[in-house]
């Protein structure tokens, strides 16, 4: 039987999922009785010329060696996309064609930053920002976003003074729009922000992968964009791969905000760089030339989404507190008035058969932290919901 409002039981829409997305890790990694919610894709699809041109390639055997054109085009495509959507000038010869925003840190931080110097971020934080730091051997400072009126804010002198340690030759490595809170900072924020870098001549590497995915009244501001001196400390990472959920097509980009960035990232050699296949740059040229009415489309999908979810977990707020995200399809879950053992993410999978993302894996002594994913069919976010209430007080 239907649940009630449901033109469809929740476990045949997961079946009809789970069968179409049997290359995805987000729907293979957990039993069958697991709804997953947890890796950052979405189970909408792809936008429709994307699949089109995909299917073209493919028909053709275009599975070659990419030419040097089919790359310029998709970095030319991103720097119109960047300056019609985010009004920000970016020139595609400022930019480098990676595989993946992860990638881009790595490359960044052994380009510009000095052996042993410290990276500063902001946490609760997508966790490979704390690995690649690690991996690169520099040190990991980290200053903790605040809950203030309801809303993830940066503690402005404690990052101040986490700065002051970054130097010399450190960064600060930003997320924004940030995972996992969603927060969309303001340009007053990303000017202080900025200014505190300029302040203790730090390199900005800022992830922006999430600025197509804003919701209304929240806009994404680049940070390159406040100052011309801040472009010259900037390096900017982004991709498709959110926006146009092409994450397993590798196909990511850089923008040096200077010349001596670019001539210092170029130093590394290209065979250590890498270069995505034809297919992301073919879907991600596609995707950032005609995906504009599909990412509308999806956004309200998103949001729709997003309200449901934040409506059903109001009552129970006691239990369970999250902030609703300004941007990105993610929810911080803070079930530390729930007190469930070992951890949250650990106790929601065995008790509730949701997968979420451990929240100890994005801040010290989040085991009471998970992230959610709500990037799927309207009709499941009630049985989530559902699920995660189900497991509240344990
Ligand atoms: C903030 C952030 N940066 C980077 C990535 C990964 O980027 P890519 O698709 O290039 O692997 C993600 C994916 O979830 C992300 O949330």
């Amino acid at each position: 039987m239907a649940m009630k409002g449901l033109e469809m039981e929740p476990g045949l829409i997961e079946g009809k999922i789970r069968s179409r997305r049997q290359y995805s890790v987000k729907w293979n990694e957990y039993p069958k009785e697991v709804l997953p919610a947890w890796i950052a894709d979405m189970d909408f699809g792809i936008p429709p010329l994307v699949k089109e041109g995909l299917a073209e390639a493919i028909e053709l055997s275009e599975t070659g060696y990419a030419p040097r054109k089919l790359t310029l085009d998709y970095l030319e495509a991103f720097s119109r996309w960047q300056l019609e959507e985010h009004k920000v000038s970016m020139n595609a010869s400022e930019m480098i064609a990676l595989t993946d925003v992860i990638q881009g840190f790595y490359l960044s931080i052994e380009a510009l930053c000095a052996k042993g110097a410290g990276i500063l971020f902001l946490t609760p934080s997508y966790p490979p920002f704390f690995s690649s730091v690690q991996a690169t051997n520099r040190k990991v400072l980290t200053s903790e976003l605040v809950l203030h009126d309801r809303r993830y804010e940066i503690d402005f002198d404690d990052f101040a003074k986490k700065a002051e340690q970054a130097n010399p030759g450190g960064a600060i490595l930003l997320c924004n729009p940030q995972n996992p809170t969603g927060r969309v900072f303001s340009t007053k924020e990303l000017e202080s922000i900025a200014q505190i870098a300029l302040s203790n001549d730090l390199w900005i590497i800022s992830d922006e992968i999430h600025a197509d995915l804003c919701y209304e009244g929240s806009v994404h501001i680049p940070i390159m964009s406040v100052a011309p001196e801040v472009a010259n400390k900037t390096v900017t990472l982004s991709s498709a791969s959110k926006s146009f959920n092409l994450a397993g097509l590798h196909t990511a980009v850089l923008h040096a905000g200077s010349t001596e960035i670019l001539s210092r990232l170029e130093s590394i050699p290209q065979g250590l760089r890498g270069s995505p296949g034809s297919l992301g740059l073919l879907a991600g040229q596609i995707a950032f030339s005609s995906g504009q009415q599909w990412l509308e489309e999806t956004l309200q999908k998103l949001d729709v989404n997003r309200k449901l979810f934040f409506e059903l977990i109001e009552p129970y707020r006691d239990q369970l507190r999250s902030e609703m995200p300004q941007a990105t399809y993610l929810a911080w879950l803070d079930f530390s008035g729930s007190l469930l053992k070992p951890t949250a993410q650990q106790y929601l999978l065995e008790h509730g058969h949701l997968a979420l993302n451990p929240g100890e894996n994005f801040i010290e002594n989040g085991r009471d932290f998970a992230r959610l994913n709500f990037a799927t069919e309207a009709d499941l976010i009630p049985e989530m919901t559902q699920r995660i209430i189900s497991c509240l007080n344990g």
